[in-house]
């Protein structure tokens, strides 16, 4: 029989030791070393349940809780020897707690496996990550909101097709961000529900013939309840999936908020200056500013979703019940939270740079006859069906163009000619001004509707 030199702590039944390669593609405690702090915490409640349930002594929960104190420090600060032979960062916690307190320490894993200990760990982590991220998001809307707050009068050209449309309130536009953002912190909250169940318990697939009580380790880690099949428990990993994709969607809000920044910032726009910390030169054109910042938010979004599409193809072929091939949730669940975090607390720094440019959102919504529209309205309201004012706008505006003016330009007389309705309280109507205070109903852009959208949204974040 070949010497078992190795360490490991499944290494019983094997006749010869693992290949290096094998053990260097199996291992995961480079990158979940990350969950060290969790794994003790489920380790500390686990371990207090055993002995409340009189499964290990007294003296065996006193000798772990000391040595996992020490672990813990040992993280913390560094100085935790984490090794490659012990494949992640369970074994090399357990192991360490053996050699610190002995027995005890071999005896924390009774009525455990790591199956439904790592994918308890992944809930805590990911429990504490979704309230960071909800705190994030606010911030973000709250920055939102500061800079729609000045700026409800000011008006910029509102486009469909990427072709001027109609005019909008500034801070219409922005509020329509802070809408997202709301219902992607819904999607995080509600996520988070089924986030805080506790698999522990469910062992490696059908339970444990020891008498614990799952309840209780639940109630010490603040799980709402318990994962209700212990099969379901320890393979099903949809809970990061779902947290993925509203992730996904976060980043897809502000990738299009992104774009926005980047076409406002060009000069051929020239709507909105970024503050220079956020933006970079070019090496070889002196007169370059870029918009780095939003560039790269829009394309970290690329990276995001393929984490979307790592993990529903991870599960999509796996039969019931634990399977190694779940050891590969874990970088694309952190690359997700890593990239989602830095992105919204550079974001909301970002918002609180931006300078507006009013006059040139004005002059932009003044071009493209953006309140034919409200001409149309008014032939409506005067009892002209809506198809022939549509019509006859349509001619106006021809007429218009080839003067090259502005409806607003346009004499009496010559409106009159495409309708006879028109009168002078016409001139009114085709301001900007006119054309958003007439919107005035809820999810209108007057700026009224908008003010208090606005006072509607700080409540909201308030409560
Ligand atoms: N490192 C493993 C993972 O991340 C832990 C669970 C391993 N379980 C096992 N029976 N090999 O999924």
């Amino acid at each position: 029989m070949a010497t078992m030199q190795d360490n490991a702590a499944w290494s019983g039944r094997f006749n010869e030791p693992v290949a290096e390669l094998v053990k260097r593609y199996t291992a995961s405690v480079d990158f979940d070393q990350r969950l060290a702090l969790v794994d003790i915490q489920g380790s500390l409640a686990h371990a207090q349940m055993l002995a409340e349930c009189a499964i290990i002594s007294t003296q065996d929960l006193q000798d772990i809780r000391r040595g996992l104190a020490q672990i813990e420090n040992e993280v913390i600060s560094g100085d935790f020897d984490w090794q490659l032979d012990l494949e992640d960062v369970h074994l090399n916690i357990e192991k360490r707690l053996t050699t610190l307190v002995g027995d005890a320490g071999k005896r924390l894993h009774t009525g455990r496996s790591r199956n439904d200990q790592v994918a308890t760990d992944i809930r805590l982590y990911l429990r504490h990550e979704i309230d960071n991220l909800v705190a994030l998001l606010k911030n973000l809307q709250t920055a939102l909101l500061d800079l729609a707050e000045p700026n409800t009068h000011t008006i910029l050209p509102g486009f469909t097709h990427l072709q001027v449309a109609q005019p909008v309130s500034f801070a219409h536009h922005l509020m329509a961000y802070f809408e997202m953002l709301q219902r992607d912190t819904e999607r995080f909250v509600d996520a988070r529900r089924r986030v805080n169940r506790l698999p522990l318990g469910a062992a490696a697939l059908t339970g444990t013939s020891y008498p614990i009580k799952r309840e209780r380790v639940a109630e010490l880690l603040g799980f709402e309840a318990v994962c209700q099949n212990s099969l379901d428990a320890v393979s099903d990993r949809d809970f990061a999936i779902e947290f993925t994709a509203a992730a996904a969607l976060v980043m897809t809000h502000l990738s299009r908020l992104s774009e926005e920044l980047i076409l406002w910032m060009s000069p051929r726009f020239g709507f909105i200056d970024i503050a220079d910390r956020f933006c970079t030169g070019s090496s070889i054109m002196p007169q370059k500013k870029n918009p780095d910042v939003p560039e790269l938010v829009r394309g970290k979004t690329g990276r995001v979703n393929g984490h979307l599409v790592a993990l529903l193809t991870l599960m999509k072929g796996q039969p019931l019940a634990y399977n190694k091939d779940n050891q590969e949730d874990k970088e694309p669940l952190f690359d997700t939270v890593d990239t989602l975090t830095q992105t919204l607390r550079i974001y909301a720094d970002m918002m609180r740079g931006i300078t507006v440019k009013p006059d040139a959102m004005r002059a932009a919504a003044l071009q493209g006859y953006a309140t034919a529209t409200d001409l149309a309205d008014y032939l409506v309201k005067k009892g002209l069906p809506f198809r022939d004012a549509h019509e006859a706008v349509a001619l106006a505006v021809r007429h218009a163009e080839q003067k090259g003016c502005d409806l607003a330009e346009l004499k009496l007389d010559e409106l009159q000619q495409f309708s006879a309705l028109i009168t002078d309280d016409i001139y009114g109507v085709l301001t900007l001004e006119g054309s958003l205070a007439a919107r005035n109903h809820t999810g209108g852009t007057a700026p009224q509707q908008v003010t208090a959208a606005i006072a509607r949204a700080r409540k909201l974040l308030a409560g």
